[in-house]
């Protein structure tokens, strides 16, 4: 078997390099669902040069997910006024690494390299608008996946201060566990970190389901204080991801044809 070195988010991961036929692939991906198999499927794909494959390049297309009040969508530099409004303000900032973009130029930069991010690489950002309004009032995304076979990914999230405690992150949250339970055969375990002083955001992951593990410490830099910061880990394994039988998903799913 010949290995091949990925560089990804400046970390190093050997993979296997393995050409299977992307049916074959996903059957096998189907039928490993609901146990932890003996050797764990990827979370990602790989592309017929060996290299990962961006979530684009996988579904061809984008998974809007409308739940009871929300819909979870792509965003982009279109999104800025919005954005911006929200991601400049200290307070929906204070617990986060970053400054939170100083102009309306510099946010839609950056939403447009977020939704680069989907296109090219294994980042799965989701836009959050309230039903019947497609204005971005808050986001949340798979930033990174980590661990054995990326086994492991990590969510991050934020919503502007008019929308704080009615429940709409823990919604989110839900919905973003389902999508990568179920529509990501490879994935073992969910997780998300906060600043152990941040109540609503570690308040909304126990609502969502998730279980609190520990303090990691010094795990974040904070924008506010400009120190490392201990932060509260929590996870949510598949084993332990369980929809009733019969019971709807917490969402309705759209695959949105991408512009490339
Ligand atoms: C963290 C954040 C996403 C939570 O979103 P949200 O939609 O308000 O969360 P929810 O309403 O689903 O849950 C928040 C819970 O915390 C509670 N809460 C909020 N502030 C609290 C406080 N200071 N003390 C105790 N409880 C608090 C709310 O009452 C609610 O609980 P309840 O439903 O039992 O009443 C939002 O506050 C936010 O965007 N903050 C700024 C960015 C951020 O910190 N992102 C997370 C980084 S880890």
């Amino acid at each position: 078997m010949r290995l091949r070195t990925v560089r990804r988010s400046g970390a190093e991961h050997m993979v296997r390099r393995e050409r299977r036929p992307r049916e074959e692939a996903d059957a096998s991906q189907r039928q490993n669902t609901g146990y932890v198999p003996v050797s764990p499927p990827p979370t990602m794909s790989l592309n017929s040069e060996g290299g990962i494959m961006s979530f684009q390049e996988r579904w061809g297309a984008f998974p809007v997910l409308t739940t009871r009040r929300l819909v979870l969508r792509e965003s982009g530099a279109e999104d800025a006024t919005e954005f911006h409004r929200w991601v400049s303000d200290p307070e929906v900032t204070q617990y986060l690494s970053w400054e939170g973009e100083t102009s309306l130029e510099e946010t839609q930069k950056k939403l447009a390299e977020l939704r680069e991010l989907f296109y090219r690489a294994f980042v799965l950002p989701w836009g959050i608008t309230l039903k019947g309004d497609n204005r971005l009032i808050g986001r949340i995304r798979y930033y990174q996946f980590l661990g054995p076979n990326w086994s492991i990914g990590e969510l991050g999230y934020e919503l502007g201060k008019e929308n704080w405690n009615k429940g709409i992150m823990t919604e989110a949250i839900q919905a973003a566990v389902t999508f990568g339970f179920e529509q990501m055969p490879g994935l073992n375990r969910v997780q998300a970190t906060c600043d152990c002083a941040n109540i609503a955001s570690a308040k909304a992951l126990t609502k969502a389901g998730l279980k609190e593990e520990g303090v990691l410490r010094d795990w974040g830099w904070n924008r506010a204080t400009r120190a490392y910061r201990d932060h509260r880990m929590f996870s949510i394994l598949r084993r332990e991801y369980a929809r009733p039988e019969g019971a709807p998903p917490p969402f309705d799913l759209q695959w949105q044809k991408s512009r490339s």
